[in-house]
């Protein structure tokens, strides 16, 4: 088949790389020509375990082409993906629709035979009638159809979500949308993989309600977390205990300091605003989204409680930076509440993480960074994990805390093994854990270079 692809995001980098991969021939088009000259050179401007390697075997067979111009994609296309960003409007919380209704203008314009449009980007319920209708104005005898194709990729493993996935999700309302669908993903349905066709409307609605389920389910386990440190239990074995319950199930119960990434955090906006529209309240979602909020904020009281109650004057050290491993992307990530919190009390932060301290260094300010986090956790009061990478993981914990002035870790991650840093001689705070206690543990005074001042957490939580 012939694929266009519009956007060459993360989303449709990765579509249109695996689309490639499957035999068909995939033109990605992409209005920055900088971006493209780039492409073309087999330079990839996200970062994504194993892709560069398929872009640029796919590209040398001739399979996956790049350009800047929509017509030279449409050409023969028999498919035309839209994947374009559906940011939030900044102060709504709502999707902005103005890529998805722009490329839809241009497939108008450019289309020659008949076309399947489908709809990648995440985007509320009834996008798919709008675009329908956009492309009917400008082509009123054109004949087209409009599906819609949620994708559930998870960054680091996008490829293998791609071309393993769960479920494949189409919602379509004609035959001719249906048939070329199906040969599409053909690779998949010979794999046995669950190919559920919908209606449009509720392909558009199962991308929401996934994402805001999940983020439902780690905020569930990060509340119980907080209760476990309370009651004096591990939340490690709470999740198991609970996961192994096939109607609960053990993915997403691994507590943390709050999700972040570019999905979560929006989508579950996004369908707030979509319920408010329409009259119906999802308090369940409401709900997540402040609880992870306050979660988020609230991490920086950890790191108090554990230096004594003040960081003024302290240097702490950050280990990870990116929402989650395996990403270079940083937004809403959790460590970006945590730094400039602690910064507003005073504190000093030196930082490390393997791919994300470029785009850290963007959005956060007076971040010393680090390539080598031995030297990043050097003469540090205490030291942060806040994304688990597998390098970080695997860091020599005796090296570490023989570079730092104190003993104190907050493994916002359970990370390391409590028993093990312990071993290191760490003085642990993890997460859902027993809290522990502060005397004759530390090694140092970590106050002795600050004038004391205790923080109220009454000022940090708002409360
Ligand atoms: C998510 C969805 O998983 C994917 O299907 C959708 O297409 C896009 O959004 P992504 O944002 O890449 O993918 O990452 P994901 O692995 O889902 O993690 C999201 C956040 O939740 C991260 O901050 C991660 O650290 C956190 N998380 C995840 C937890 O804290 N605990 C968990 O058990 C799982």
């Amino acid at each position: 088949m012939k694929i266009a692809v519009i956007g060459t995001g993360y989303v449709g980098l990765v579509s249109g790389t695996c689309f490639a991969e499957w035999g068909n021939t995939v033109v990605c088009v992409d209005k920055n020509a900088e971006k493209i000259a780039q492409l073309k050179q087999g330079k990839l401007p996200i970062y994504e375990p194993g892709l560069e390697k398929l872009v640029l075997r796919n590209h040398a067979t001739g399979r996956l082409v790049f350009t800047t111009s929509i017509t030279e994609a449409m050409a023969g296309a028999d498919v035309v993906f839209i994947a374009v960003g559906t940011p939030p409007r900044p102060g709504h919380g709502d999707a902005d629709l103005s890529f998805v209704y722009g490329a839809a203008k241009e497939i108008a314009q450019a289309m020659e035979n008949h076309a399947v449009v489908v709809v990648k980007s995440t985007v509320p319920v009834g996008t798919g009638d709008a675009v329908e209708k956009i492309i009917a104005t400008i082509r009123p005898k054109g004949s087209f159809s409009v599906a819609s194709n949620p994708e559930f990729l998870r960054e680091g493993s996008a490829i293998d979500d791609f071309l393993f996935p769960d479920r494949v999700v189409i919602g379509i309302e004609d035959d001719v949308a249906r048939e070329k669908m199906a040969v599409l993903y053909g690779p998949l349905a010979d794999a046995k993989t669950p190919i559920v066709i919908t209606q449009r409307r509720a392909a558009e609605l199962i991308k929401y309600a996934s994402n805001a389920f999940l983020a439902t389910k780690i905020t569930f386990i990060n509340e119980l977390a907080d209760l476990c440190e309370q009651v004096g239990t591990d939340v490690g074995e709470l999740a198991l205990g609970i996961g192994l319950d096939h109607r609960i199930g053990r993915a997403f119960l691994k507590a943390g300091p709050g999700y972040g990434g570019s999905c979560f955090p929006k989508d579950t906006l996004a369908l707030l605003r979509t319920a408010q529209d329409y009259g119906v309240a999802l308090r369940v979602v409401e709900e997540t989204v402040a609880a992870n909020e306050a979660r988020k904020r609230r991490m920086a009281l950890k790191v108090l409680d554990a230096v004594g109650g003040d960081v003024d004057g302290l240097t702490i050290a950050v280990l990870g930076l990116t929402f989650k491993p395996d990403t270079d992307d940083m937004r809403e990530a959790p460590s970006l509440a945590l730094i400039e919190t602690l910064q507003r009390f005073g504190a000093n932060i030196q930082a490390h993480d393997p791919v994300g301290m470029e785009n850290a260094a963007r959005i956060l300010e007076n971040v010393a960074m680090f390539d080598d986090p031995y030297e990043c956790v050097r003469n540090a009061d205490a030291v942060v994990v806040v994304t688990e990478w597998e390098s970080i993981r695997q860091l020599d914990l005796y090296r570490l805390k023989q570079a730092m002035r104190s003993a104190i870790m907050i493994d916002l991650r359970n990370a390391f093994g409590r028993g093990a840093a312990q071993a290191a001689g760490f003085h642990v705070t993890s997460i859902g854990q027993p809290v522990p206690q502060l005397s004759g543990i530390i090694s140092g005074d970590v106050h002795a270079a600050s004038d004391h001042r205790p923080v109220s957490h009454a000022v940090l939580t708002g409360t």
